[in-house]
């Protein structure tokens, strides 16, 4: 395959985004779109068609890859066309509202032959890359315990986006789902979840439906986690602190930076590939009390340089292995299907969790379906 054709489901914030960076590329083209509002405005930047449907847009002839890029309740369709029609499948954070339309992914795409890569991004930044590679030459020891929290205030919208309502999202556990999954992807897939948490402040029309407050312990084959998510904290927060038998990592999101220490030394590092992403993101997000931090954007809008950088990483990626290129180990989680499901299949457990007031494990999630 000399030039990669791609179709894209959903162009709205992300989705034009990641059109432009793959229409970018010398080695491939957006061939066709697809989106209810925004496909025609997008398609004229891009030079794309406009398909009319999700269905023919898998069918296209100059389609050889499918980018779902369309709201989270709107992913299993296209993943499963995609398949059907033997394409291979980019498909963005959260994979799925629940692991039973995650593993019909899974398997739907297993069995085409085609690939599969899930859009957890973050896996894409410098920093974390130099954390998975440090946790890997053993310079922390074993990983003991990470806490993970992503909080800020949500003040009240003219309207309401899909991005604050449960059925559409997830809330806040799916549609975040990358602290879920980044420490997963340090710590092994958890054994064992338990949730509490509710909506405490934020009720009333201005508002969606999903909790604002949420409060996680999991359990691994060795060590323990703690999250925090929501929209109900006045006092934001965003990191991932990694505590380890001989030395901890912090990564910072909100402050922006990561730092290594152990005895005999403390080093700090860069969050994204340059010191300028690095200063535009914490700017960025000093401005705001976001709550989440959540993004809204529409097609037109350009994404931050540092989002924009990992976009291109991630996509780059991908592309080398739609042109075969091999996984490599950092990354294999992202296309062998475990990166989603253990995100998944955890963030259910959660919700059971939450749900009955009790400890679940993650394996009454799996093996019920
Ligand atoms: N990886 C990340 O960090 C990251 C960041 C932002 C968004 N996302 C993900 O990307 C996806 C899109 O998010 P966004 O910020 O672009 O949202 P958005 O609301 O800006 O765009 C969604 C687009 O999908 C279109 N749409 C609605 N229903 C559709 C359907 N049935 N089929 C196809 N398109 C449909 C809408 O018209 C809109 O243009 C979501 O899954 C979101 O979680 C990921």
């Amino acid at each position: 395959m000399g030039t990669v054709r791609y179709g894209i489901v959903g162009t709205g914030y992300f989705g034009a985004e990641m059109g432009r960076s793959l229409a970018a590329r010398p080695d491939a083209v957006v061939s066709v779109v697809h989106d209810p509002e925004n496909a025609r405005q997008v398609a004229d930047e891009l030079g794309a068609r406009v398909a009319g449907t999700v269905e023919e847009l898998c069918r296209d002839e100059d389609v050889d890859v499918v980018v779902v890029a369309s709201p989270n309740w709107a992913h299993l369709e296209p993943v499963l066309l995609a398949a059907q029609a033997g394409k291979h499948v980019f498909c963005e954070k959260p994979i799925a509202l629940s692991y039973r339309d995650c593993a019909d992914m899974l398997e739907a795409t297993t069995s085409a032959g085609v690939l599969f890569m899930a859009g957890h991004v973050t896996h894409f930044m410098a920093g974390v890359r130099r954390t998975k590679s440090l946790i890997a030459d053993g310079v922390i020891g074993d990983v003991l315990f990470c806490r993970a929290v992503r909080t800020g205030w949500e003040d009240p919208k003219p309207s309401v986006s899909w991005k604050k309502q449960r059925e559409l999202s997830g809330g806040h556990l799916y549609h975040h789902i990358h602290e879920l999954d980044l420490v997963q992807s340090i710590m092994g897939p958890a054994r064992v979840a338990t949730m509490v948490g509710g909506n405490v402040a934020h009720q009333g029309a201005t508002f969606g439906d999903e909790d604002d407050m949420l409060v996680i312990s999991l359990e691994f084959d060795q060590g323990f986690a703690a999250m925090e998510y929501g929209s109900a904290f006045r006092w934001p927060e965003h990191h991932i602190l990694i505590q380890g038998s001989l030395g901890a990592v912090r990564i910072d999101m909100r402050e922006v930076g990561c730092e290594v220490r152990t005895p005999e030394r403390a080093e700090q590092f860069l969050l994204h590939r340059t010191r300028q992403e690095d200063d535009e993101r914490r700017g960025i997000q000093s401005d705001r009390g976001t709550d989440g931090p959540i993004i809204y954007g529409s097609p037109q809008d350009r994404p931050p340089r540092w989002l924009r950088g990992i976009i291109d990483e991630e996509l780059d990626y991908f592309q080398g292995l739609v042109l075969g290129g091999e996984p490599l180990a950092e990354f294999a989680a992202l296309t062998d299907g475990s990166a989603a499901t253990a995100a998944i299949a955890t963030a259910d457990a959660l919700t059971l969790s939450l749900r009955e007031s009790r400890k679940v494990r993650i394996d009454e999630v799996t093996s019920r379906s």
